[in-house]
């Protein structure tokens, strides 16, 4: 059997008889389709997504993954022409990116977009007024201690690492209920990137439900649930985490690794 055949009939079967991948509901998106101009680019992706999971979101580069994270957060880019997106029960398909973020979606991008001229805590001051309340700075600078160390500094002279601890904590300044994460740990050395991992792990045990893309997909994986294989803008597998890091075929397949 193929490896794609393989995992088409893991699909199947989880999707019945796997309670690990059971729906609660709590996040789903159906058919995604999203173009930029006339490239077809997200290609009738659906999934979803339980409440406090991390999930991964993988592929080789240009699977589309960056696109449905932008998707899901209503950006601009790429356009959603079909599918339906529901967090808690409420629609967010139809919604703009600055709704979508008041509904509690955070993207934090792969270039983190810290605000240039702000301070550590300006950064953090600029996301509570741009919607309600969610953890409190001392929270978030528990969770990351350096962000404290630092919080009267410029937010764009911090290193890479902490401008990425930066990005989660302006997410977690918000009410919080769906993060997501494009390439968190890119040009992280290993040591910093085990600080943001544990931190991730943290804000699960707080019930916030993420997703994450990585390129490095096996440190991804390690943290997460689950995980959604895309292949050229289409979904190629589901399953748990564990399956993928032991399925080395596909692994191999999908991710190169
Ligand atoms: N602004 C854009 N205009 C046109 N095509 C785009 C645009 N952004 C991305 N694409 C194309 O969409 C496809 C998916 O890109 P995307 O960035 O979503 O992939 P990705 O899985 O995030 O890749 P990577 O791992 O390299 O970040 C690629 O073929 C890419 O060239
Ligand atoms: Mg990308």
């Amino acid at each position: 059997m193929s490896t794609s055949e393989k995992a088409a009939t893991l699909n199947v079967e989880q999707a019945g008889t796997n309670p690990s991948i059971a729906s609660d509901g709590y996040f789903s998106v159906e058919n995604l389709n999203a173009y930029y101009g006339d490239s077809y680019i997200v290609q009738d992706v659906s999934f979803d997504v339980n409440e406090g999971e991390i999930v991964a979101l993988l592929g080789r580069n240009g699977a589309g993954k960056t696109s449905t994270l932008r998707a899901i957060a209503r950006a601009d880019e790429p356009e959603l022409r079909k599918g339906e997106i529901y967090l808690q029960g409420q629609s967010v398909h139809g919604m703009k990116s600055y709704q979508a973020s008041n509904a509690g979606i955070a993207l934090v991008p792969e270039d983190r977009c810290i605000i240039q001229g702000l301070t550590v805590e300006e950064n953090l001051d600029l996301a509570v007024i741009a919607g309600e309340k969610g953890w409190d700075y001392e929270r978030i600078y528990d969770l990351f201690p350096r962000l404290k160390e630092r919080r009267k500094q410029e937010g764009t002279t911090l290193s890479g690492g902490e401008q990425q601890m930066l990005a989660i904590g302006r997410a977690l300044a918000k009410d919080l209920k769906l993060l997501l994460l494009d390439e968190p740990y890119e040009g992280l050395a290993p040591v910093v990137r085990h600080d943001i991992e544990k931190a991730l792990m943290q804000v699960r045990e707080a019930g916030i439900t993420t997703i994450i893309v990585e390129q490095n997909a096996v440190a991804a994986l390690k943290i997460s649930d689950r995980a959604i294989i895309l292949d050229t803008g289409e979904v190629a597998f589901q399953g748990t985490a564990k399956e993928v890091l032991d399925d080395e075929a596909l692994r191999h397949e999908y991710l190169a690794i």
